[in-house]
């Protein structure tokens, strides 16, 4: 089974996460189908979870899937086989979807993800998008003093560029990058950010690995990954995740489910070996 390092923290986990958004924003499921999918990650040897304060349906629902989170592993007696990564740096009035890098509501945001979550110390915390309203480093240092406070014991970012990253490990230690990348969206490979994280031994998490919360319904519809996973007896999904995990040992995808079975099916990319043809077929295939 492959499995990913954290920065260079040591600690390591599974090389496929989960990313939880789809069991509290619209659409989500029932608490029993949400707790039933964290149960089967966990049960099949998943140990990394992706969240967000944000993740719920607008700003009286902050903090909705960090409770579900919490109380599935409570009673799953996982909680200290699981690391659950969380983000602040967001609001979400009426349902949209706001940067806010304040360093005020930074502070708010750790501190109610740290009673969401009943811990007293987040594993890996991570700025979810710069805002372009507050200069880079005042976030920063806002989220630098609640690590140096024991509130985040790592730090992360997401939705960042090259420059960007840069910039803040001028500032920082950065243990993460998590931006949008998938089979559709391979810019973070053209322009070398995830190069340079390999270099810098810093994990970087793919989100929307499979081409996102309403895209990967394309994945079905792509000719290529009809043959490849007639060849491989695999699902498009597994094909596109198995894509990404031969693309690097730092990189560590984080699908998102809403059904069990998703879930079941993402977590055996871990032992899906591609052709080295296949994925120079598959390189191609954001060109198109
Ligand atoms: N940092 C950011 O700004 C940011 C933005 C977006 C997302 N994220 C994170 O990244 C995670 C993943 O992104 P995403 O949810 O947008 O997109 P995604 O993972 O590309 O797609 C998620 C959808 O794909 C379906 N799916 C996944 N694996 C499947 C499989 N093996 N077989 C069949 N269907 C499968 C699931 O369907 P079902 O629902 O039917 O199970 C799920 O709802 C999120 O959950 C969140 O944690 C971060």
């Amino acid at each position: 089974m492959q499995q990913r390092e954290l920065g260079n923290t040591g600690l390591m986990f599974r090389a496929i996460g989960l990313g939880a958004m789809p069991l509290s924003i619209s659409g989500r499921p029932d608490e029993a189908q949400a707790f039933a999918v964290i149960e089967a990650f966990v049960a099949d040897g998943g140990n990394f979870i992706d969240t967000a304060n944000v993740y719920g349906l607008d700003d009286d629902d902050i903090g909705h899937n960090e409770r579900l989170i919490r109380q599935a592993l409570g009673q799953l007696g996982a909680i200290d086989k699981v690391l659950v990564t969380t983000k602040g740096g967001l609001r979400r009035p009426g349902g949209a979807w706001v940067v806010d890098g304040d360093p005020d509501w930074l502070r708010l945001s750790c501190e109610r993800s740290l009673q969401a979550l009943q811990t007293d110390c987040i594993s890996l915390y991570q700025l979810h998008a710069i805002d372009p309203k507050v200069d880079f480093r005042r976030s920063l240092e806002a989220l630098v003093k609640l690590k140096e406070e024991g509130k985040i014991r790592y730090l992360g970012l997401s939705n960042v560029s090259p420059a960007q990253l840069e910039q803040a490990l001028e500032f920082t230690v950065v243990s993460s990058v998590q931006n949008h990348c998938n089979l559709f969206d391979q810019r973070d490979f053209r322009n070398g950010l995830i190069d340079f994280c390999r270099a810098r031994r810093i994990t970087y998490i793919p989100y929307s690995p499979v081409g996102g919360h309403h895209g990967h319904v394309r994945l079905d519809q792509e000719p290529l990954l009809q043959q490849l996973a007639a060849k491989y007896q695999a699902s498009p999904h597994r094909i596109a995740l198995a894509w990404l995990l031969h693309k690097g040992r730092h990189i560590l995808p984080i699908p998102g489910a809403s059904r069990v079975a998703s879930i079941r099916d993402s977590l055996q990319a871990t032992n899906l070996k591609l052709g080295a043809d296949d994925i120079a077929a598959l390189d191609r295939l954001a060109e198109q």
